[in-house]
């Protein structure tokens, strides 16, 4: 899941009536995250319009090699160059036959044969068209080539009658290229336990009230996600309130206490532990059992904090030599300088230290630009990027420190 996201998937009409169901698939495609280039045969445009497709793509669809493009005159390069997944879908027995035999002759077959990238086709055909051994020799070529082929399934064809031909569905295409993707996706971190905190943790005060901070929980739930697609088993220890990462394990917790609570729970079969929560510093000390009422006669109300515990040095003293462990840092002034001290007293491998003086980055941003720290190396800053791309930064460094290939 999720491996489709910013993907550029090129996806190829050709002339058969399953056309139409390409517009749901381009609907998926997007869904997941991917971006979609449309190219289409002139048949097709018989059946569905290229405006269809260029509402639902948000991109202008290639159908003809020879009406200039502004400022593209070899637009078919340009979409073979760009594309890291091509989708033939459907595809009739005409293309199929084309790309077996490397044929050129429109827009759709000579950006295919200019197309480096892994190819896909999804046949959709009458089903004697289907069975002709011609098809099914070309069929042969192409698997023999590399193109991986999405076999039709049985079912109601539009001649009227069941058969072998009609196209697989969109769902099932799309969790082919997904299936695809994982699979071809170096995963240095399978088999791995990766453990993170996020969010900033509520100290109740009354049963309505609580002492909070201004931390989203995006940093963290954006390791979590990173952790996955780096094939980790990921346990989510979090008090925010954002959308549970698919195939990840959430554990949802409110107070200091809890977190910490929840952390050792975990910490013991974790490989790697990222601290990203922001964990109140202070609690009240006691948790008032009813609603504090406003008196009218006092103009103040003395909140008594006490300490809650530092999880992340807690489990700095308790670490084991095969665990890795991450804090973050949020700083206002002498970043380096405290980062690098907080790094020996937490007994941390690794900090990620932000500014958070810095108003167009941290707490409730989408992006983000931090420091790394690691023991016996010189502090490495990182370029501003989404906090996505921080994210998978920041855990293919561990992976280096780790020598995980
Ligand atoms: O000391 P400071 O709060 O700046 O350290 C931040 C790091 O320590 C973060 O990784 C945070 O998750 C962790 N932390 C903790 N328990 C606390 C306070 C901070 O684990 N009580």
């Amino acid at each position: 899941m999720g491996m489709l996201k910013d993907k550029h998937v090129t996806l190829y009409v050709t002339g058969s009536i399953a056309a139409y169901k390409s517009a749901l698939l381009t609907r998926l495609l997007i869904k997941a995250g991917a971006q979609v280039q449309v190219v289409m045969t002139a048949a097709a445009t018989d059946f569905v319009t290229p405006l269809t497709f260029q509402t639902l793509s948000k991109r202008p669809v290639l159908t003809d090699l020879f009406t200039a493009t502004e400022g593209d005159p070899i637009k078919h390069i340009t979409v073979a160059d760009w594309t890291d997944i091509a989708l033939v879908a459907p595809a009739t027995a005409n293309i199929l036959a084309k790309m077996a035999q490397g044929l050129a002759d429109d827009a759709a077959s000579s950006t295919l044969i200019a197309t480096a990238a892994p190819k896909f086709v999804a046949p959709a055909m009458n089903k004697n068209m289907w069975a002709n051994p011609a098809t099914q020799r070309n069929v042969q070529q192409l698997r023999a080539d590399g193109v991986l082929v999405i076999d039709p399934a049985e079912g109601f064809l539009a001649e009227g009658y069941s058969g072998s031909g009609r196209l697989a569905e969109p769902a099932t295409i799309v969790a082919a290229l997904e299936a695809y993707l994982q699979d071809h996706t170096p995963q240095p971190l399978r088999g791995k336990q990766v453990l993170v905190t996020a969010g900033g943790t509520r100290e109740a005060i009354d049963p309505v009230r609580y002492v909070g901070n201004k931390s989203s929980g995006k940093m963290g739930y954006a390791l979590a996600r990173a952790a996955r697609d780096l094939g980790a088993e990921v346990t989510l220890i979090s008090s925010a309130s954002l959308t549970t990462p698919h195939n990840v394990d959430l554990v949802p917790v409110v107070s200091a206490a809890e977190m910490e609570t929840a952390v050792n729970t975990y910490f013991g079969a974790s490989d790697i532990t990222l601290m990203a929560a922001a964990v109140a510093d202070f609690r009240p000390e006691a948790i008032v059992d009813h609603k504090i009422k406003k008196q009218d006669d006092t103009s103040t109300l003395d909140l008594h904090l006490v300490r809650t515990p530092d999880i992340l040095a807690g489990l700095g003293k308790q670490k084991r030599a095969d665990q890795f462990l991450l804090g973050f840092a949020a700083e206002t002034n002498d970043l380096l300088q405290n980062v690098q001290k907080k790094l020996v007293a937490k007994g941390a491998d690794m900090i990620v230290a932000n500014d958070v003086s810095d108003t167009a980055i941290g707490f409730n941003s989408d992006a983000n630009r931090v420091t790394l720290l690691k023991r016996d190396a010189e502090p490495e800053q990182l370029a501003m990027a989404s906090k996505d791309e921080i994210a998978r930064e920041i855990l293919l460094r561990v992976c280096q420190q780790l020598h995980l290939a």
